[in-house]
């Protein structure tokens, strides 16, 4: 099922493994550079190049390394320097091609180069078809946190084939998970219902069960992303978790964890914390916790300083004057932003779960 965001100007399409350049994307661009990582470049780079060759433009390539440390100003700068090498104007697109660190690093890249030009994204993670090529947003990070500078600018096309998953590894599965777990949790209990039933179809990569858990998620993200593309409100509930997963990934260099992985722990901080502050019961923190170890998710605390670990979320874009905001939930489906989070209830419930470590 198509689904359309009119306000962002985006269109999420899902594909079969023989989909057609001319069919998606019809409008005529004077050329386009597809951005890739090396690892999709050699699974699917030649299969996409002969796609876009029907498309009958000039098509140029950019392969990056692989992995969250590419997501630096450097390679953006590289893809900037790149493009303009190769004669790109403001009518040419850029195609991501990858996980989540390439479409958020193609977004970025497109978002600014000639103050904006065309981008279409092609996930191949679970993680990219849920979330990372939705709604916008992009960036790179800098050695003192993570997306820290990027613009909003909504790809024209997302294109979405679960088929891609087949080669994902498990690891990555997983990851991705964790946000359709998210999805749940803010917003849908039958979603959680579907994953609790169906989680061994899903880690099999079982094609109908990955299509329902895709639409699902895309379905809730544009609809949440079409209310408040900038997140000046109901967006915020999306970063259920968040807070903690980005400091978590920061102090431990982006080494230790995927980015799903960071959720999953930091949903399961958020949801002690929700707890310690009184607004939700025990058998919420129990439930999320049993669903992402079902999922085969990390869910306890590494071995990082507490005190470093509330210092880094002080950090957080999303605050103002260092003082912690959060989304906390209530129940499953009930979430809110509290502003202004008291530093020491924090640390309180950090230390129950930090009594857990790994
Ligand atoms: N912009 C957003 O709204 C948003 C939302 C969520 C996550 N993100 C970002 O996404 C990034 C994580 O994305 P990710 O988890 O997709 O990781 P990733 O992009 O690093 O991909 C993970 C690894 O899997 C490989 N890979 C990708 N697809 C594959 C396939 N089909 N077959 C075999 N290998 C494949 C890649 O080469 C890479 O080595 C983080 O930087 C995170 O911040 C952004």
């Amino acid at each position: 099922v198509h689904i359309k965001l009119p306000l962002c100007g985006s269109e999420i399409i899902p594909i079969t493994e023989d989909w057609d350049a001319l069919d998606y994307l019809p409008q005529t661009y004077s050329s386009c550079v597809v951005i890739s990582d090396q690892t999709i470049d050699s699974l699917y780079g030649l299969s996409l190049q002969k796609k876009l060759k029907k498309l009958e433009i000039p098509l140029h390539q950019i392969i990056i390394p692989n992995g969250e440390s590419s997501k630096t100003l450097a390679f953006a700068t590289q893809c900037w320097n790149d493009m303009h090498r190769f004669g790109l104007d403001r009518q040419s697109l850029v195609i991501g091609f990858g996980g989540g660190v390439i479409t958020d690093i193609a977004g970025f890249v497109a978002g600014c180069y000639m103050r904006g030009i065309d981008a279409v994204y092609i996930p191949t993670t679970l993680m990219g078809m849920v979330d990372a090529a939705i709604g916008g947003k992009n960036g790179v990070n800098l050695s003192s946190g993570k997306n820290l500078v990027g613009v909003i600018h909504h790809p024209r096309q997302i294109l979405i084939g679960p088929h891609y998953l087949k080669t994902s590894s498990i690891r990555e599965l997983r990851s991705g998970i964790a946000e359709v777990i998210k999805y749940g949790i803010v917003q849908d209990p039958q979603l959680l219902g579907y994953l609790e039933k169906n989680m061994v179809q899903i880690l099999q990569l079982e094609i109908d069960s990955l299509r329902q858990i895709i639409q699902r998620s895309c379905a809730i993200k544009a609809n949440i992303v079409e209310q408040d593309a900038k997140e000046h409100n109901i967006r915020s509930i999306l970063n259920w978790g968040h807070t903690f997963a980005h400091a978590i990934e920061t102090l431990t260099n982006y080494e230790k964890y995927l980015h799903g992985e960071a959720v999953s722990i930091g949903m399961n901080c958020a949801a002690h914390v929700s707890y310690t502050m009184g607004f939700t019961s025990q058998d919420f923190v129990d439930y999320q916790l049993l669903i992402c170890q079902c999922a085969g998710l990390p869910t306890t605390m590494p071995d990082i300083s507490l005190d470093d670990l509330i210092e880094q979320m002080s950090k957080d874009k999303k605050n103002t004057s260092a003082k912690i905001s959060l989304i906390i939930a209530k129940e499953i489906g009930k979430v809110v932003r509290v502003n202004d989070v008291d530093k020491k209830l924090l640390k309180k419930a950090l230390v129950s779960i930090a009594s857990h470590r790994v």
